[in-house]
């Protein structure tokens, strides 16, 4: 029979995401409903190696529901890459001799697909994990939705609306470039909620000409400003050529470098409309998470508390309609959700007369 969880260790990694703490509540309340010591540790995977860390009691999980980031502080940090007084090193068994030492029986990562991938590594090395999905660019495979989005969604939105004032005002073109990675998740979906006139999103690479033209017909039409929203993985069908053959990281991040000014001036240039760029960046991460946000989490995080009761590891806690569901972590760990050619936002999006670029 399977040991029975003690003591459980929480982590946040990756970049930080609205929603965070209300997750790590609801683990760790649920998880000390069943009798279980919680221990948080700090900055990702380096609090393992550092054993910097909080204790989680309830009186250190009352209060934070509604706070943004994360108590726990997040890093990038790798379990088999970190870097340790100047040398990147593999530190997977020290970190996997550390939980024993500790008397830690299984770890919660919170955190997006690298967080997915690192989590698998040391559950292959011997450690229970378990994962919960977060990010604002909802691109986690094998879950309906991520904690992090709605909240991101809502800020990038308000942006949109609060840009066409000022637009429409001054007869401009304004791209706004939205975060999301290399997935169009949150620019399609604040784009369609927003009534941006051009979205731009990774999975369709854009025709910077097509685009001049439908800005030009809406000129015409009378409506002399245009709000495009563009997401900083979009690229045009020529770079998205260069991107696909570049080996390299380092190569594919300069095909991106500058895009969003870069495609303002080429929409400038030819429409002879005048045009801005807004780089919407961290804002759209930070602060308070969306009631959407909180419930979402604390959903999974409480779904989260029962498997480690019932002893299931080496699971991400998915979102499944009203529910939760449990799914291998080999199926999540190196995929990416991007948004489906044939989507209905898509279709929709469309159907109102927005530009895509293509
Ligand atoms: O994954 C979340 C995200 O905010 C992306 O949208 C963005 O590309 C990236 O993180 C920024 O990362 P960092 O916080 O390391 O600058």
């Amino acid at each position: 029979m399977a040991k029975k969880v003690q003591r459980i260790g929480i982590l946040t990694a990756g970049g930080d995401s609205p929603g965070l703490n209300a997750a790590i509540r609801g683990v760790g309340k649920a998880a000390l409903s069943y009798g279980m010591e919680v221990v948080g540790f700090r900055d990702g995977f380096r609090g393992l190696v550092e054993n910097h860390r909080m204790t989680l009691d309830s009186k250190g999980l009352s209060g934070i529901l509604t706070l943004g980031g994360t108590i726990l502080g997040t890093s990038r940090d790798k379990p088999h890459r970190m870097v340790i007084k100047g040398k990147t090193r593999d530190m997977t068994s020290v970190i996997r001799e550390n939980l024993q030492k500790w008397g830690i029986d299984c770890l919660v990562c919170l955190g997006g697909g690298g967080t997915a991938k690192n989590a698998l590594r040391l559950h292959r090395a011997g450690v229970n994990v378990i994962t919960l999905p977060k990010t604002i660019d909802n691109d986690v495979a094998m879950t309906d939705a991520t904690f992090g989005y709605a909240t991101a969604l809502d800020i990038a939105t308000e942006a949109i609306d609060r840009l066409h004032s000022t637009a429409h005002s001054h007869h401009r073109i304004i791209v706004a470039e939205i975060m999301g990675h290399r997935a169009g998740w949150l620019t399609l979906g604040a784009g369609l909620a927003g009534g941006a006139d051009v979205i731009l999103i990774p999975e369709i690479p854009y025709d910077v000409k097509k685009i001049a033209a439908a800005i030009t017909r809406r000129s015409k039409r009378g409506s002399s400003f245009s709000i495009v929203a563009v997401a900083e993985g979009a690229m045009s069908a020529d770079d998205a050529s260069v991107f696909a053959a570049a080996e390299k990281k380092l190569e594919r991040a300069k095909t991106l470098n500058g895009n969003t000014m870069r495609l303002a001036q080429q929409l400038e240039n030819l429409t002879h409309l005048e045009s801005r760029v807004t780089i919407l960046g961290y804002v759209q991460r930070g602060g308070t998470p969306s009631a959407a946000d909180r419930l979402l989490a604390t959903r999974l995080g409480t779904a989260c508390a029962d498997l480690i009761k019932q002893g299931k590891f080496g699971v991400m806690v998915a979102a499944r309609g009203e529910g939760t569901e449990p799914v291998p972590l080999e199926q999540v760990a190196g995929k990416r959700k991007a948004v489906p050619r044939d989507h209905s936002w898509i279709a929709s999006a469309r159907h109102v007369g927005t530009c895509l670029g293509d």
